[in-house]
């Protein structure tokens, strides 16, 4: 389903709607939320900050798992995305940190490392995730899965391409500080969410969103898995939506 908003806090509100619609599907037990850094869903977390204000969510016992990291920073460091969660996710919609898990990509090896993203993923899978909120990078990348990612993969490290760290290094002092590997969830570890929630805004993202959509499912384009869900909904301005 795409949804074509006029503006980006618009298409923020009708993401929320889609977020906590899928939320209140679950059957039993508590809810679980997958959730994205990136400028693009502040605006989304707002509104669901609106929405528990108006009594009509509640995320305090919503448990949540990130769909990256960056490999060497530690969960503490100021720019990794554990901390990005808590600030922009958790103090706004009221989710307790304990509830927030992230990937680890800190360890003294690789082989730590990986075995953390392997345990990372099984957790995934057993707890279940309800919706998965995702952004879209320039190239495609959905989490960190950089263009050529396997269209099956699990969480694994990943190197980030030049596209990226050049994407992402308004956050540090500059691309060369950018952290070259990341640990991320894979496309097949999204794919499992029971719905999916992309929201794209602005015209940087046309491109990739033409691709994703309307484009051959490859791993050129990450993004184009969603076109494998059964409960997708991308929600775009015009800006995003331009190239479709
Ligand atoms: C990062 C994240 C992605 C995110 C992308 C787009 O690379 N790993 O999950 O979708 O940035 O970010 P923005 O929304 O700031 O454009």
């Amino acid at each position: 389903e795409v949804l074509i908003a006029a503006t980006a806090e618009e298409a923020a509100t009708f993401a929320a709607e889609a977020v906590l619609d899928g939320l209140r599907s679950r059957r039993s037990g508590d809810n679980v939320l997958g959730v994205a850094t990136g400028s693009t869903p502040l605006g989304l977390y707002a509104e669901l900050a609106k929405a528990v204000e108006r009594g009509e969510a509640d995320f305090s016992t919503t448990t949540a798992f990130a769909l990256d990291e960056y490999v060497g920073l530690e969960g503490t460091h100021e720019q990794s995305y554990r901390q990005t969660l808590v600030t922009e996710l958790c103090n706004v919609v009221g989710l307790p940190e304990s509830r927030l898990n992230t990937p680890d990509g800190y360890g003294d090896s690789e082989a730590q490392i990986r075995a953390q993203a392997a345990a990372y993923d099984a957790a995934i899978i057993e707890a279940g995730v309800d919706v998965q909120i995702l952004g879209i990078g320039t190239n495609g990348h959905i989490g960190f899965n950089e263009p050529g990612s396997s269209l099956r993969s699990r969480t694994r490290i990943k190197r980030l391409s030049t596209q990226t760290r050049v994407d992402n290094a308004r956050f540090f002092e500059g691309p060369d500080a950018v952290p070259t590997h990341s640990v991320t969830q894979g496309l097949g570890t999204i794919l499992e969410a029971r719905r999916m929630v992309l929201v794209a805004t602005g015209s940087k993202k046309a491109a990739a969103i033409a691709a994703a959509l309307e484009g051959p499912l490859s791993a050129a384009c990450p993004g184009s898995v969603l076109q494998l869900h059964p409960d997708a909904v991308v929600v775009l301005d015009e800006a995003a939506a331009a190239g479709l």
